[in-house]
């Protein structure tokens, strides 16, 4: 059974029984600004597991790509995917616990012919937000589950969702597989025994988690599941590893190939490079570009991750190539292979340039010496983006001591220190903190954006700036006198942004990188190389900032705090410059 067999058994399945194929939705949520990419099946029918009808009726089914960043550190062992797609089938208010245990089971055993003795189920033991879940434990006795092979668990175990932080969730019931061809499946089921592999999760959604951390039934009881298809391919395939089923076995192969090196011997290294460049596709694909902050910072981790891999098997130039397999693999997909590949190189490109930045210096440091303390390789990490890892290999190519202590030290001390910042506790110069300063910081900023908006040129940079409790005292660079139109503009623009209550957020980073990335800063001033940028963020669109700074801030959490933005005066500060003073009420 492979990758396209198992999809096309699962969908006419369903299809049988009165479901709707359903297209897979984007990796980007649409809906959802408290997640960054697509978690799950259940995640792009949000609005209709809380009531909304679907055009497509009651009864779905799809296979959906998905990407989970949690575990980005744990790939690498034979079964951490970052990518990787979940097949589903749900009821959005129409059959419940009954038919869904029964649709399970009949899959399982009929159509993949799983025999009833390598399975084992889970169900939920109860607690004080919801009761032990006697029905599915009743319904899978009835279809011949043995009543040692059925495990009550915890909320830990037996509960799925909300997918963000409030939504549609219940207790679920999970099936297991056991995978050893070897030896028998024991009579009892033991969930902490890892050759029993969770295949599927029904998830029983009767409630609702509000924003105060309550669950309330929901009026509209629903079915979403959830089968991982590389998890179960490679079982069914009696397969120990899932890099050895057919949606990995060929990068795995391209690897070798391309590098001369052998799987065996390379697992890790190997499997990191193919998981993260696979995700990697599919997030380009989505529209994803490698960036500095959210959605775009992931993908950028994990390409850089899968070049720095990639160097261990001294490959170079070779992400493109490695995509090739994925395009044909998933040709079910509409992959723009070009445009995948360009974006792919060039990021590769910029990261081969940090590292050799980064290289040049490591060479400066370590010269005639003996060892590179942790403060010297915490400037290398800090200031020139060279991976701890890398740190370590060198130092010790080179036979040059280095303490990762000494580093952890530093870098504690660093966080630290960027935490008494963003705390507020140290002021950059003698900035009034505030509260009112505060506002008038941010509203700053709104006021630098709009002014090239409204005015229609982005030329427009900040030339000085004064902040007082009373008002805020702008320069910038603009040939004549604003109109009042202009002016009213302006203040609309700033307006809008407090009303919409957008969250306003601190990144650190790269001097570089910041500039990289659009952040505006003042014409001619000298800023250190670690800086941090305060990004206003639209949440309905993450990837187009509404105004990002460098900046010490301190900034207010969302936009609405600003209060009401007010234009006092419009005058010549000197020559071609222009002088704003405003207020916020
Ligand atoms: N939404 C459920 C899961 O992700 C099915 O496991």
């Amino acid at each position: 059974m492979n990758r396209k067999e198992l999809i096309q058994k699962y969908i006419e399945f369903f299809k049988e029984k009165g479901h709707l194929e359903i297209p897979g939705a984007s990796l980007i949520p649409e809906n959802d600004p408290t997640v960054l990419f697509t978690t799950a099946g259940m995640h792009p029918l949000i609005p209709f597991l809380t009531g909304q009808k679907h055009p497509l009726g009651r009864r779905l089914v799809d296979v959906q790509r998905c990407i989970r960043t949690g575990d980005i550190e744990d790939v690498g062992d034979t079964t951490h995917h970052t990518f990787f797609e979940m097949l589903g089938n749900w009821s959005l208010g129409d059959y419940f616990k009954n038919e869904a245990i029964g649709y399970s089971y009949e899959f399982l055993t009929k159509v993949l012919n799983i025999p009833k003795e390598r399975l084992a189920v889970s169900v939920f033991a109860g607690d004080k937000d919801a009761p032990k879940d006697e029905e599915s434990a009743k319904k899978w006795k009835s279809l011949g589950i043995p009543e040692k092979r059925i495990a009550f668990l915890p909320k830990k175990n037996n509960w799925w969702g909300p997918a963000g932080e409030t939504g549609p969730c219940g207790p679920d019931t999970e099936m297991f597989y056991w995978k050893l061809n070897s030896e028998k499946a024991p009579q009892s089921f033991d969930p902490e025994n890892e050759n029993w592999v969770e295949i599927w999760n029904d998830v029983l959604m009767q409630y609702n988690k509000d924003k105060g951390g309550k669950y309330e039934e929901a009026k509209q009881k629903n079915i979403d599941t959830g089968m991982g298809v590389e998890r179960t391919t490679a079982v069914l395939n009696g397969l120990e590893d899932n890099y050895l089923a057919d949606m990995w076995k060929p990068i795995i192969g391209e690897i070798e190939k391309i590098s001369g090196e052998k799987y065996k011997g390379n697992e890790k290294t190997m499997r990191i490079i193919a998981d993260h460049l696979k995700a990697a596709v599919f997030m380009i694909s989505d529209g994803v570009e490698p960036s500095n902050t959210e959605r775009g910072y992931v993908l950028r981790r994990l390409i850089r991750r899968a070049v720095k891999y990639g160097r261990k098997l001294n490959l170079k130039d070779f992400t493109s190539e490695i995509t090739k397999p994925v395009f044909e693999i998933y040709s079910d997909y509409k992959l723009d292979k070009e445009k995948i590949s360009d974006k792919l190189l060039e990021e590769e490109k910029r990261f081969n340039e940090t590292i050799e930045k980064g290289m040049g210096i490591f060479s400066r440091l370590t010269k005639d010496k003996e060892e590179l303390s942790g403060k010297e390789g915490f400037l290398l990490y800090q200031s020139y983006g060279f991976p701890l890892e890398m740190i370590i290999e060198e130092t010790k190519d080179r036979k040059i001591k280095f303490d990762p202590k000494g580093f952890k030290a530093e870098y504690e001390k660093h966080q630290e220190l960027s935490r008494s910042l963003s705390a507020g506790k140290f002021k950059s110069g003698l900035i009034d903190n505030s509260n009112k300063t505060t506002r008038l910081h941010t509203a700053t900023h709104l006021l630098n954006e709009a002014l090239r908006h409204v005015l229609k040129d982005k030329g427009i940079t900040q030339r000085g700036s004064n902040i007082t409790s009373e008002r805020l005292r702008f320069d910038f660079n603009f040939p004549r006198k604003l109109t009042k139109e202009e002016i009213k503009k302006v203040e609309k623009w700033v307006n809008d942004k407090v009303e919409r209550d957008l969250p306003v957020k601190r990144e650190e980073m790269n001097l570089e990188e910041a500039i990289n990335s659009g952040a505006q800063h003042e014409f001619g001033a000298k800023y250190p190389i670690r800086i941090s940028v305060y990004t206003v963020y639209d949440e309905k669109n993450p990837e187009k900032p509404v105004s990002r700074e460098i900046c010490t801030g301190p900034h207010v959490g969302r936009t609405s705090e600003v209060g009401k933005f007010r234009i006092v005066k419009e005058e010549s500060s000197s020559a071609g410059i222009r002088r704003i003073k405003a207020v916020v009420d």
